[in-house]
């Protein structure tokens, strides 16, 4: 049997397993719906980026974990312990990084509306990088600093005007987007000018994010050559040297079989090499490269288990039928499906089977038509209510999208290693619901 991600296997039991440990005997101990993780993969990934980066890049560089795409105080352990840098997007990300010990000059603080006392927070841990997204921002950061007698260096968030071939919602180099200073009408030059100007931050590098889920590297390329041509001008024009050159992330996984991204590794190799490149035609001294994957760490690494409820067999038009497979959990633990019409796998972990496929769809238990887990699916005929299914690539942006829907209870995470678990982040409880609530 193939999977669509590398951490899973079956065992003589016929069942499911993650980085070698049981499945279904993760299901009887911690219950479902359940995120596990595979400690292995997750570390791989971060080895296999910084060994391509090594191999191919011709000067300094600095992998960043996305934190977005799922944090909590483990990963960023996890992250601390590989050499990465951490990406946090707001001021909560950033309170968890720290709290697992992360060090803040390996941390980039990035938001498009960062508040005052976000800007504060970043400062007061020192962080290494806030990534100025506007005017605004820049302003605010210089007169909090000037405050506190520090000069922080900063990168510039650049709108490239590049249009990466991935869902909508999920592009943001391109020009009509909420992110970062737009390059093709000179306004990120003329705040970088204006940054230069200022006596408290410290412009060192520009960086670009052009969206998420990116299977071809033809959009990272042109946007590392507009950036490096940024350089050039700035080196040229303004007398000023760029030492660091942000690429984002936005490495594609494959979510299932029929998806077919090019390795992180090769992407990472890709892009070493077309900074080399570009450097060498504008004759720059090739930068700092921080590249900056979540989704490409924490989503192959990750599987939701779910326990199998009502079976429904539903006449169509035509003497047509669906089959729908409605599970304990749903859009209150993967919203992507109704989000971005995302596209999963799922598979039987409790038993083997060797029943006919039957077409089905995954549906979850919330109030909602669209609380689709996985549109279409095989699943073995003989599929039964308290069948386990496991859905593999949840590992990033499904715990982090998570939400109480319905009152539901968000899921606990486990990690597998060495066939010890860990709980990353327990189940919420009954209690947890209530815990804002007042008796108003
Ligand atoms: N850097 C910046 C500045 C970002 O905004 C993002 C993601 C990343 C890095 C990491 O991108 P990744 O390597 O994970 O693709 N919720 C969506 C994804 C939104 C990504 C937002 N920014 C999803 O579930 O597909």
């Amino acid at each position: 049997m193939s999977f669509v991600c590398d951490c899973l296997g079956v065992n003589d039991l016929g069942h499911l397993t993650i980085g070698g440990a049981d499945v279904p005997a993760l299901a009887k101990k911690y219950g479902t719906p359940l995120f596990v993780m595979d400690e292995d993969a997750i570390r791989a990934t971060c080895r296999n980026l910084n060994a391509a980066l090594k191999r191919h890049y011709g000067g300094p560089f600095l992998v960043t974990y996305a934190s977005k795409a799922f944090v909590c105080k483990y990963i960023c352990r996890l992250m601390r312990e590989e050499g990465m840098g951490a990406d946090v997007a707001s001021g909560g990300e950033l309170y968890t990084a720290l709290s697992a010990g992360f060090p803040a000059d390996r941390v980039y603080f990035h938001g498009n509306n960062k508040t005052a006392q976000e800007l504060e927070q970043g400062l007061s841990a020192g962080v290494r990088r806030f990534v100025v997204d506007n005017r605004e921002e820049l302003r605010a950061l210089n007169a909090l600093a000037a405050q506190k007698g520090v000069t922080p260096d900063i990168a510039l968030r650049i709108t490239p005007g590049v249009e990466a071939h991935t869902h909508e919602f999920i592009q943001t180099g391109k020009i009509d987007s909420k992110f970062g200073l737009t390059l093709e009408n000179g306004q990120a030059e003329a705040v970088l000018k204006e940054a230069l100007a200022l006596p408290h931050v410290n412009p060192v590098g520009i960086h670009c994010h052009i969206g998420s889920q990116i299977f071809d590297t033809e959009a990272y390329q042109l946007a590392v050559n507009r950036l490096v041509g940024l350089m050039a001008r700035v080196s040229h024009d303004l007398g000023h040297s760029m030492t660091e050159l942000g690429l984002g992330g936005g490495f594609g996984v494959a979510y299932t079989c029929g998806q077919d991204p090019l390795p992180v590794d090769q992407v990472a190799a890709r892009l070493a090499s077309a900074v080399n490149q570009a450097c060498q035609e504008q004759r720059l001294p090739v930068p700092l490269v921080v590249v900056e994957p979540g989704r490409a760490i924490a989503g192959p690494a990750g599987i939701t288990l779910y326990r199998v409820g009502v079976i429904k067999d539903v006449t169509l038009d035509g003497g047509l039928s669906r089959l729908y497979v409605s599970v304990d959990g749903g859009m209150s633990d993967n919203v992507r499906a109704a989000l971005y019409g995302a596209d999963y796998s799922a598979t039987l972990a409790s038993r083997h089977s060797d029943s006919p496929p039957r077409l089905a769809r995954i549906v979850g238990k919330h109030c909602e038509s669209g609380d689709i887990v996985v549109k279409d699916e095989y699943v073995p005929a003989d599929l039964a209510p308290g069948d386990l299914l496991a859905v593999p690539v949840t590992g990033a942006y499904c715990r982090s999208l998570s939400s109480n829907y319905n009152q539901a209870l968000r899921p606990p995470v486990v990690a597998v290693k060495d066939g010890q678990i860990k709980t990353l982040v327990r189940r919420e409880t009954i209690d947890d619901l209530l815990a804002t609530d007042q008796d108003a």
